[in-house]
């Protein structure tokens, strides 16, 4: 793949664990101000255009914020031992990036509320699981947890982005800006956790397969229960309906099967975050997010034209 480069290893400068990454020498992480602001009454109750992938999406955004605090937290254990500068800079983005995903989540959350929806209880359990991870959990298994995490959120972005899927096609396009900014940082930022894993923490392979054999389930399960009870609350949840949500989720187009294999490849004792490259769409995004100071809706767009394209 034309964006694989190695880094050149006299940069880097952790040697003693032979540091190596695939991460595109020119590759840069820019940190952007969430712009979003939601105000209950602007989002379709059902964004997606229908009921289960809204309420999908939905309820996976609950737990969000406070796992991104957690990913935070799990990388400043380790930021005051990178010494390689540009894997210092790209700690100090990825931080930016995932608070401002948490804060935009947050935000969203309200508009939940608003809807009837009674997920502060959720919150506040998701919110104690994890500060007793961060407190009790072995700092490296954090990170481990972390970097299965960011491959499973990097594995979404990628896939949001690809051609074959209809993931948000249906969407509200604000909506759709705004899971395609978090889509494009989670590719953009997605070995930042996993460098500094492997050169910085001396984390190894039977760590961070332990945390996504652990943490793969838990991300599926507790959310189709998630699902179900919103949907119980909208006075949607049906047999009909549920039957189109396993086949979103686990049919032959189904968002968990389609990443499967993207997900396992995790379990390649020389994976490495930037072995898929960049995902198409991914520098339109970009470009034109800049060129529209910061506009996330014509970006999206962009990105969407040069897939579709
Ligand atoms: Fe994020
Ligand atoms: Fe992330």
């Amino acid at each position: 793949m034309n964006n694989r480069v190695e880094i050149d290893q006299t940069n880097v400068a952790v040697s003693h664990l032979e540091g190596y990454s695939l991460t595109p020498l020119d590759h840069t992480l820019v940190p952007r101000v969430a712009k979003f602001e939601f105000d209950g009454s602007s989002i379709p109750r059902f964004w997606q255009g229908e009921v289960f992938a809204t309420r999908m999406f939905d309820a996976m955004q609950l737990a969000f914020p406070d796992g991104e605090r957690m990913f935070i937290h799990a990388v400043r254990n380790y930021a005051d031992k990178v010494t390689d500068p540009v894997l210092k800079e790209q700690v100090k983005h990825f931080i930016f990036q995932e608070a401002q995903h948490g804060m935009a989540h947050t935000d969203f959350t309200e508009t939940l509320t608003k809807q009837g929806l009674k997920v502060k209880g959720v919150v506040k359990f998701i919110k104690k699981g994890m500060l007793l991870f961060q407190d009790k959990a072995p700092h490296k298994y954090q990170l481990a947890s972390t970097v299965a995490a960011e491959h499973l959120t990097a594995s979404l972005g990628e896939f949001m982005l690809s051609t074959e899927n209809n993931l948000l096609s249906n969407a509200d396009p604000k909506m759709k800006a705004f899971y395609m900014w978090h889509g494009i940082e989670e590719v953009e930022h997605k070995a930042v956790a996993f460098d500094v894993y492997q050169q910085v923490a001396g984390g190894g392979y039977f760590t961070r397969s332990l945390a996504l054999a652990l943490m793969y389930p838990m991300a599926i399960f507790p959310l189709m229960a998630g699902t179900m009870a919103m949907m119980h609350v909208d006075g949607e949840l049906s047999i009909k309906e549920l039957r189109k949500g396993v086949i979103a989720m686990f049919g032959k187009q189904g968002i968990w099967r389609k990443t499967f294999p993207a997900v396992m490849s995790f379990y390649n004792p020389s994976f490495h975050p930037w072995q898929t490259g960049y995902p198409k769409g991914f520098h339109e995004w970009k470009k034109a997010y800049e060129e529209t100071n910061g506009d996330m809706e014509a970006a999206m767009y962009a990105a969407e034209s040069a897939v579709s394209g």
